[in-house]
């Protein structure tokens, strides 16, 4: 099994990476399974119905999202029906939409788990402990099960790697936006990176307009956060090959494509 996890994706120009590379990425790495962080994907903060069902048609079989999935208002109308969108499962219960997911591929199954942090972040439920529920419910179907780790802190984002070491098949960190280069296979066969990295705009402040974000660095006062629509771009992902039967991590690959890192089909 191998799984294409493309981090998150900003703005229209995250889209527009995605519609552009993601065949090609296919073409070239033949995934089975491809899963996007789309937490940002409408204009920095949030998701729409439209754009979670333009990724699935431009080639995802799932969608992961974290802090911001709430941020427009028009998810609380789809997420309930979006069968391939997982929110991180540590909200309260009775929140709407779901934590765990699974995807076919031939005769496969793939669990997707979406969890956040709690480190320098909103207070949730405690993900470590929500892990292990949704582990054993998973593994009742399959033993592939892929987690996207929304967190700030890096700390807690090894710790969770280290906390499912031998129990999942990757924790992939995402949220910070800066693609980290500390992907390994842990002892015990589960596959990992800090930090995924963003899809959006390359000369930004992690996905953002960069005198804006200099401007509240120098003034502390309240400033707009846009998304730059014109510039360079950039797309960061992971490529994990997982052993079908026991669901270890097998090979695990940073992709990273921007001007200084161009793509070669
Ligand atoms: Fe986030």
């Amino acid at each position: 099994m191998r799984i294409l996890f493309i981090g998150d994706v900003v703005g229209s120009p995250g889209r527009e990476m995605i519609q552009q590379y993601l065949p090609k990425l296919k073409q070239k790495y033949q995934p089975h399974v491809t899963i996007i962080n789309g937490e940002n994907a409408a204009s920095g903060k949030g998701i729409n119905e439209k754009i979670y069902k333009q990724f699935l048609e431009w080639g995802a079989q799932a969608i992961t999202m974290g802090n911001h999935t709430w941020d427009k208002k028009d998810i609380f109308e789809f997420i309930n029906d979006a069968r391939y969108m997982v929110r991180p499962a540590n909200f309260p219960e009775d929140t709407p939409g779901k934590g765990l997911l699974f995807v076919k591929s031939n005769k496969l199954e793939v669990a997707v788990i979406n969890l956040q942090g709690r480190t320098f972040m909103p207070p949730l439920d405690d993900p470590f402990r929500k892990a292990d529920l949704l582990i054993e419910e998973a593994k009742k179907r399959t033993n592939i099960v892929f987690v996207d780790f929304h967190a700030e802190a890096t700390s807690e984002k090894q710790a969770m790697a280290w906390y499912l070491d031998g129990r999942v098949s990757a924790v992939v960190g995402t949220h910070t936006h800066t693609q980290t280069s500390d992907e390994r296979i842990l002892p015990n066969g589960t596959g990992y990176i800090s930090d995924v990295g963003m899809t959006g705009p390359y000369d930004s402040i992690l996905g953002v307009e960069r005198d804006a974000v200099i401007k509240k660095f120098l003034t502390n006062l309240p400033v707009r956060f846009e998304v730059p629509k014109k510039g360079r771009m950039q797309l960061n992902g992971i490529l994990i090959d997982i052993d079908n039967k026991s669901g270890r991590a097998e090979n695990v690959e940073r992709i990273l494509i921007n001007d200084d890192h161009p793509f070669f089909s």
